[in-house]
């Protein structure tokens, strides 16, 4: 399975932020890669950003409601996302699940909306440093994807994302044996073939080593995804294998 490297610019990006996007863009048209290549800027700049992509960079949502339409203010719906030109949506980042209260349960039903809408769903799951330490961290990744992941994801609509939490934005990360040891659990705990992706402080300086893990299926990059100097170098360490 090809790599896929995700870039999740967060709340961060405003029209000018787009120039980064045309970089990227320039980049792979001049050094093609084997890798997929995704960037979730905020829903303001989607449908801008398929604008001026081109055709090597998908473009992807951060977060969709679960239903279609309705009253649900300041919410959009994955078919809103693919209307805009989105071919993905991150659910389940822990963000949402910390600042939002979201569940399981409202990921697994997120998830859904994204396939309802053709959208591939990117489902995060990972655990927090007390979980890590308390040696709980098999057993909560395990529960999330258990109550994450509906029945039928397939490697067409479901890509898994591992997100250690306190590896996110704090420059920290597992040791590559850790990622390693978690990958293959969490391959043992799906029922199909799909691809994982590890996320966390992933940078220019530690994306080879760790997208050469076995069962690493590429990276969710948040921070260093801002800026496609940083995020060419990520994708650029990514291989076609496994
Ligand atoms: P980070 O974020 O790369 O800045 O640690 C990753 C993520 O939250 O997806």
């Amino acid at each position: 399975m090809r790599q896929l490297i995700a870039g999740n610019w967060k709340m961060n990006g405003l029209d000018a932020s787009l120039a980064e996007i045309e970089a990227l863009a320039r980049m792979l048209a001049a050094k093609p890669v084997r890798c997929d290549v995704l960037i979730c800027p905020p829903a303001t700049l989607i449908s801008r950003a398929v604008g001026r992509c081109g055709g090597g960079i998908q473009i992807g949502g951060q977060d969709c409601h679960a239903d279609i339409s309705g009253a649900f203010t300041g919410d959009i719906s994955a078919e809103m996302l693919r209307d805009a030109g989105a071919t993905a949506v991150i659910v389940g980042h822990s963000e949402r699940r910390q600042y939002h209260g979201e569940t399981d349960a409202i990921v697994a039903a997120k998830a859904k909306a994204a396939w309802r809408a053709g959208l591939t769903a990117i489902i995060c799951i990972g655990e927090t440093l007390p979980e890590r330490e308390a040696g709980k961290a098999e057993q909560v990744c395990k529960m999330q994807l258990s109550g994450s992941v509906p029945r039928g994801a397939t490697s067409e609509n479901t890509t898994i994302a591992y997100e250690p939490v306190w590896a996110i934005g704090t420059g920290k990360t597992p040791t590559n044996a850790e990622i390693e040891a978690m990958h293959r659990h969490i391959r043992s705990c799906l029922g199909s073939p799909l691809r994982i992706l590890y996320g966390g402080s992933v940078k220019p300086s530690n994306a080879k080593e760790i997208l050469a893990l076995p069962e690493v299926g590429g990276a969710l990059v948040g921070g260093a995804s801002l800026k496609a100097s940083d995020f060419i170098t990520i994708v650029e360490a990514s291989h076609a294998g496994a």
